[in-house]
């Protein structure tokens, strides 16, 4: 695993057995605010005073620390993150030096890598760590609440085809409320037909850096 430096002041991580970054070269830091903080809470938290998160792909815990950060002050948040390949702390601290701007909560990450329960990070936000893939994950034994808002984080299709079929998306989207948002940076034309046929209504705001577009999709009715 490598740290690569991005064009707006963060780094990103390079993964060299899937040849992926895990998140644009143009800026992690600009990415992650626009898909999930601008196009995902901001969205959502206007009308919700408790906001039930799913995080598919924690990686380096950025969408989660800026989601702290940019939290609105009455809104609790229970968040909750799906990593099948947790990083170390050392490769964390390191990925996070040389921000140009740090988020300003870094001092919680190592609490949060470490939170196999559900833990207070404030008093406005807690968060849980599981260590487990997505496609193994039984949803049914861990007694979550219904999500209001997903956060799609995987590695793209052409890299990881496995975590963007129909059954993974259905899994999903079975966790969700009515209403809830999936919010991803992908914008795949299948993806987005599996989406529709789950029952979302599929918004494609532009994308970061000049990317044509992403995907915001709202649960409109349950597909059994
Ligand atoms: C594109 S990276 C994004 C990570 C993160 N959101 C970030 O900002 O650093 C995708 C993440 O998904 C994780 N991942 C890969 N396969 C997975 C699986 N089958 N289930 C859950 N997570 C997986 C990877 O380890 C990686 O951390």
């Amino acid at each position: 695993m490598q740290i690569i430096a991005t064009s707006d002041g963060s780094n990103t991580l390079f993964h060299e057995s899937l040849d992926e970054t895990y998140h644009s070269v143009h800026g992690a830091l600009g990415e992650s605010l626009h898909v999930y903080i601008n196009n995902g809470l901001r969205r959502i938290s206007p009308q919700l005073k408790s906001i039930n998160i799913l995080e598919i792909g924690f990686g380096t815990g950025l969408n989660a620390l800026l989601s702290i950060d940019h939290q609105a002050p009455d809104t609790i948040i229970n968040y909750y993150s799906i990593e099948a390949y947790p990083l170390s702390e050392e490769l964390l601290n390191n990925y996070y030096q040389g921000f140009s701007e740090k988020p300003k909560c870094l001092a919680a990450l190592p609490k949060m890598i470490h939170a196999q329960s559900m833990q207070s990070i404030n008093e406005h936000f807690n968060f849980k760590l599981i260590e487990s893939k997505l496609e193994d994950l039984q949803m049914e034994k861990y007694n979550f609440p219904a999500f209001d808002l997903v956060y799609f984080d995987a590695f793209a299709p052409s890299k990881q085809a496995e975590m963007w079929t129909f059954e993974i998306l259905k899994k999903v989207s079975d966790s969700m409320a009515e209403n809830g948002l999936f919010v991803t940076y992908c914008s795949q034309g299948q993806f987005k037909r599996n989406l529709k046929e789950l029952g979302f209504e599929i918004d494609c705001p532009p994308g970061p850096f000049g990317k044509r577009e992403i995907t915001v999709a709202k649960k409109i009715k349950a597909i059994v």
